[in-house]
């Protein structure tokens, strides 16, 4: 889900060049056609948009056209930081495409995992920016904090049901996509090739949580014991 850019796109192409049957899904018809040119006879596509309430129904037509998944990974998700006003509308709209349209789809595959008895893998993109709250992001951190928080969930759930579920939350630093604003370099920004390789790696073996680039990961750590009356001080700048 959300195969039709950046990251999520270049994971379909290594799973559609190694070989996979791959299901991908987006709003961009255009781009959804081009990777079922790679490989017409094993590559699905489903036009769908994940703000939609028939999207779950959408998303398991494709699934039943496909035969049945063992894996479910999410890439769908938006960030607008183009005004640093913080317009509400932006603000809103992060939060339902990152956090409501992402409880509607992950929960989708969680029950499909669980109806259908498959020993599968739900992996979800979330980032290093849901670590704690940032000042020019905020709907976007809290939204990326969410997903974390509820696939730490599903896990416990799955864990106590004994579904045999691996669910993976997967945490890229900054990556050069489309997501990011053209005009603007980001904090230790990392080429999306090495990023697109890292999560393709996730996808098929992680067991939990894994956050991408080493320099993140010392980040994100040093970030995580700052106490909150010094935290709220820093002015993190994010981009140059
Ligand atoms: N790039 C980074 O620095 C970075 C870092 C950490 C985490 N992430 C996360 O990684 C994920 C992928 O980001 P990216 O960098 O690859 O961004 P991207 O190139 O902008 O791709 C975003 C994808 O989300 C899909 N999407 C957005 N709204 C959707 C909707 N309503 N319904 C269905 N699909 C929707 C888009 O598909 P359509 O437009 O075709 O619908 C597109 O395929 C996002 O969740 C992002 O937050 C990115």
């Amino acid at each position: 889900m959300g195969a039709t850019s950046g990251l999520g796109r270049g994971v379909a192409e290594r799973f559609i060049a190694d070989g996979w049957t791959v299901g991908v899904a987006g709003r961009n018809r255009q781009a959804l056609e081009s990777l079922q040119g790679l490989a017409p006879d094993r590559v699905f596509t489903g036009a769908i948009d994940i703000m939609s309430e028939s999207a779950p129904k959408e998303m398991l037509e494709l699934v039943t056209r496909m035969g049945g998944i063992d894996i479910y990974l999410h890439c769908s998700g938006i960030l607008r930081a183009d005004d640093e006003s913080m317009p509400i509308a932006d603000e809103v709209l992060t939060a339902e495409t990152n956090a409501v349209g992402f409880t509607r789809m992950v929960g989708t595959a969680y029950k499909y995992f669980e109806t259908s008895g498959r020993k599968g893998r739900l992996v979800a993109i979330s980032s290093i920016a849901g670590i704690r709250g940032l000042e020019s992001l905020p709907a976007y951190s809290a939204s990326k904090a969410y997903d974390s928080t509820l696939l730490e969930a599903l896990r416990q759930r799955s864990r106590r049901d004994g579904l045999g579920l691996k669910i993976v939350d997967i945490k890229p630093g900054w990556t050069r996509t489309p997501l990011l604003n053209s005009g603007r370099k980001y904090l230790l920004e990392m080429d999306a090739e090495r990023v697109i390789k890292s999560v393709y790696k996730a996808t098929l073996y992680a067991r939990r949580s894994v956050t991408i680039g080493l320099r993140w990961k010392i980040l994100t750590a040093l970030e995580r014991l700052v106490p909150a009356w010094i935290y709220e001080r820093l002015h993190l700048n994010l981009w140059k």
